[in-house]
């Protein structure tokens, strides 16, 4: 009995770990913007950090924040969004991880932008609330072709034209739509639509339209590519469900892939 007992507390124990490693989030891009420093131990670096550390407690209860700190010359604005379908607790590493990542890759621009797969996060000087925004613009894709794009190419269009749309007018879940389709027998390609819920569904539909114009003219045979803007990102990948059910409770696990960053805007994905 005590020995069943002990194998189940193994067990549970085992599978919390399982959750931990599960939990991780995925780096995409960071920018600065170059021009506008800060100095340390300034004002300004001083409201950064109150303003990094009130995004955090906002996880638990928002997906999306913004918010002000300090006064005219150090007034900062910050936001941040989680994509829709990750858990509150993923938000919260994710946004961890985006400011101690900004901190890192960032330590002195009074403008920055980070992204990960799971979130988004910026700050800057100057009011960056309520305005649709496409640069910068960091690209995801997988060096990796599908060999009949002749059979993708119909429906992974009226797929993203689809979830371009919805996202556009809001859903339930805000500007939010993710789509999925078959393209031959056995293949199926999933896609993704996000844009800031501060933004109108007009310059919704612009920010992804832009996105998707990206990723059908310079990534189009790819099996997955993924476009990152302030204001939205759009996503297809033809070999997984990366997106979460948005009733599902548990979380998939994270894709194990490697990510190779060149010095440029540009990434690339190399699959097994
Ligand atoms: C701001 O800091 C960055 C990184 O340290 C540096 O490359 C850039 O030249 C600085 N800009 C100004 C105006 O000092
Ligand atoms: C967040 O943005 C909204 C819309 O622009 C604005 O009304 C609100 O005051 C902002 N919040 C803060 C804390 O500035
Ligand atoms: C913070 O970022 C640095 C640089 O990317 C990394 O080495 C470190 O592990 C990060 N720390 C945490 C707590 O995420
Ligand atoms: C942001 O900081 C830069 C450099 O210090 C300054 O030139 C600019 O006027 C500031 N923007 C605002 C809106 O205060
Ligand atoms: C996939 O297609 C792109 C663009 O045509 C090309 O640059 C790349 O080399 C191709 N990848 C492979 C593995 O053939
Ligand atoms: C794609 O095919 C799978 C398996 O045959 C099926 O379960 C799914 O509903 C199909 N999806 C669409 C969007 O037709
Ligand atoms: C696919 O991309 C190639 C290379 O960028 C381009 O020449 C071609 O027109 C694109 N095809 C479509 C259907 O947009």
């Amino acid at each position: 009995m005590a020995e069943n007992l002990l194998i189940l507390i193994s067990v549970i124990m085992c599978l919390c770990q399982l959750n931990r490693v599960d939990a991780e989030v995925t780096f995409v891009s960071s920018t600065c913007v170059n021009g506008a420093n800060y100095t340390k131990n300034s004002i300004y670096e001083k409201n950064l950090n109150l303003l990094f550390s009130e995004l955090s407690t906002k996880t638990s209860t928002h997906n999306f924040y913004n918010a002000t700190s300090g006064k005219i010359p150090d007034k900062l604005y910050a936001l941040y969004q989680c994509r829709t379908d990750v858990s509150a607790e993923i938000c919260n590493e994710c946004i961890i991880a985006a400011t101690n990542q900004s901190v890192h890759s960032c330590p002195s621009a009074k403008e920055a932008y980070v992204w990960y797969e799971e979130c988004m996060l910026r700050y800057a000087n100057r009011s960056i609330f309520s305005s649709a925004e496409t640069s910068p613009g960091p690209r995801v894709w997988s060096l990796r072709n599908v060999s009949n794009y002749d059979a993708l190419a119909p429906v992974l269009a009226a797929k993203l034209d689809s979830v371009i749309s919805r996202a556009a007018v809001a859903t339930p879940f805000g500007h939010f739509a993710t789509e999925d389709g078959n393209w031959t027998l056995f293949d199926s390609v999933y896609c993704l639509a996000q844009c800031t819920p501060d933004i109108d569904g007009f310059h919704c539909k612009n920010c992804l339209t832009r996105a998707l114009s990206t990723m059908i003219n310079d990534y189009n045979t790819s099996i997955r590519v993924m476009v990152f803007y302030p204001s939205c990102q759009l996503r297809y990948d033809t070999t997984e469900q990366f997106y979460h059910e948005l009733d599902a409770a548990v979380p998939a696990p994270a894709p194990s892939e490697m990510l190779v960053t060149n010095p440029g805007k540009t990434l690339f994905f190399f699959s097994l």
